[in-house]
């Protein structure tokens, strides 16, 4: 039977956190070790099952990959690696599709399923496909599996405009450019930290890179990158989802190593609700005493708009706030999969199309729920800590996906709350 989470609500949260890595850093940049000749070591990595996944494919392509003082060290293959993609890891998360430009670098050729991860709507990969198309690459799909091959010479840097600003397929062509023939340039690019933290990496490896974190990102190709070290910059999303359970269960919290600007909508918005937000020279404090308040409508978008990812949490936060509030996620259409435990546990909400109302006023009280994905779960555990009572959460595997342990984070926070088997 599938563990779950238990959860004792309805206490204020007080302390500390330390944030790990980002996950949406950490992902890509294990990927992009595979454009490395020379050793790679990331600091600070979680242990989250996408870092188990992407360990996973890092070994099947021949990578020699070490857990070290809370790090990773990842030697590069001996050989050229084959370019299959083994398809378990490959469904197991939407990061699988960061393997494709780093592949057809190391092996000319590669070959996958549709890469799987959370159900958020349709999550289609065309803008990764085109702009490796117009770097030379050839694609075919076989069968279900999709392939993709380079030229005989290797990919060449290209001018790509891109349909819209997704970071994956931002971080896809990066990782193409920087080991491509000749300059490439990226227009309509995303602009989230994350991409930013992968061209600091990168240029730490000897690409050149510049505009990276802006909508135009100017590539010089080379022959070969070393090795480096690398820090990745700190979890904005686990941020909010601890900034979050503030908002709902009051208290006060330092988010240490907490970047204020990484957040940027989410900090206003808190603050809207009552939260006192405060940016030290050890990161972020973030503080509840007093009423909480429904923000009214709140648009989720590109950075520095809202973060989609951060959505679900911060709704789960205000639940019981006085007056309304209404989440509209303009990324992905499946965003609210937790409005049904939200319900569950006595929460106001309804969905309407790709929003989340939340009427406010009411009152939380624990219930048995399932997460059905990993903000969405996430968002679980944020409305049982402001609830009254004991809820179970099951679904722990999507939220494992981003953090490593979500008990320890709110337990050294004061809560109670603990995993138990069924
Ligand atoms: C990344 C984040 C994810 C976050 C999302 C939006 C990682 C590992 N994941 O996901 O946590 O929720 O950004 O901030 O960094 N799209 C296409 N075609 C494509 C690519 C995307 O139509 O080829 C669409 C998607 O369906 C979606 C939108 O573009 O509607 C944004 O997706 P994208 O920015 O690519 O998100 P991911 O990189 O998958």
């Amino acid at each position: 039977m599938e563990d779950r989470l238990w959860v004792w609500g309805g206490r204020p949260l007080e302390g500390e956190v330390r944030l790990p890595a980002a996950k949406n850093s950490v992902l890509p940049l294990l990927a992009a070790s595979l454009l490395c000749s020379g050793p790679v070591v990331l600091h600070g990595v979680p242990p989250l099952s996408d870092v188990q996944q992407s360990i996973l494919l890092l070994q099947a392509l021949g990578c020699r990959v070490n857990w070290q003082n809370g790090g990773l060290a990842i030697q590069p293959p001996v050989q050229p690696p084959c370019g299959v993609l083994p398809a378990g890891p490959v469904r197991a998360m939407r990061s699988s599709v960061f393997y494709l430009a780093p592949v057809l670098h190391a092996a000319g050729r590669v070959s996958m399923p549709m890469p799987g991860g959370c159900d958020l709507g349709p999550r289609p990969i065309d803008i990764h496909l085109d702009g490796l198309v117009k770097m030379g690459a050839r694609v075919a799909w076989q069968q279900g599996v999709l392939c993709l091959e380079c030229p005989p010479r290797g990919l060449h840097g290209a001018d790509i405009t891109l349909r819209l600003p997704s970071v994956g397929a931002t971080e896809t062509l990066l990782m193409a450019a920087v080991r491509a023939h000749g300059p490439t340039v990226l227009r309509g690019a995303a602009c989230e930290p994350e991409i930013a933290d992968l061209a600091d990496f990168l240029r730490s490896c000897g690409a050149h890179i510049s505009g990276a974190g802006s909508p135009v990102v100017w590539v010089q190709g080379a022959d070969r990158l070393g090795g480096a070290e690398h820090t990745p910059i700190p979890d904005r999303i686990v941020a909010a989802t601890a900034a979050a359970a503030v908002a709902g269960t009051g208290g006060q919290v330092l988010l240490r190593r907490c970047r204020g600007e990484a957040l940027g909508q989410v900090l206003e918005v808190l603050r809207n609700a009552g939260c006192e937000v405060t940016l030290t020279q050890n990161g972020l404090c973030i503080a509840r005493s007093g009423p909480l308040q429904g923000v009214g409508r709140v648009y989720t978008g590109i950075y520095p708009a809202f973060a989609t990812d951060a959505a679900p949490v911060v709704a789960a936060g205000l639940l019981t706030a006085r007056g309304a509030s209404a989440f509209e996620d303009t990324i992905f259409e499946n965003r609210f999969s937790c409005a049904e435990g939200f319900l569950a546990m006595g929460a106001q909400v309804r969905r309407a199309g790709r929003a989340l109302e939340i009427l406010g006023g009411g009152r939380l009280h624990g219930a048995e729920v399932t997460a059905q994905d990993l903000r969405g779960g996430a968002a679980l555990v944020v409305a049982a800590l402001a609830a009254e009572g004991e809820s179970r959460i099951g679904g722990l595997c999507h939220i494992r996906r981003g953090y490593a342990d979500i008990a320890a984070l709110f337990g050294g926070l004061g809560a109670e709350l603990g995993v138990c088997a069924g």
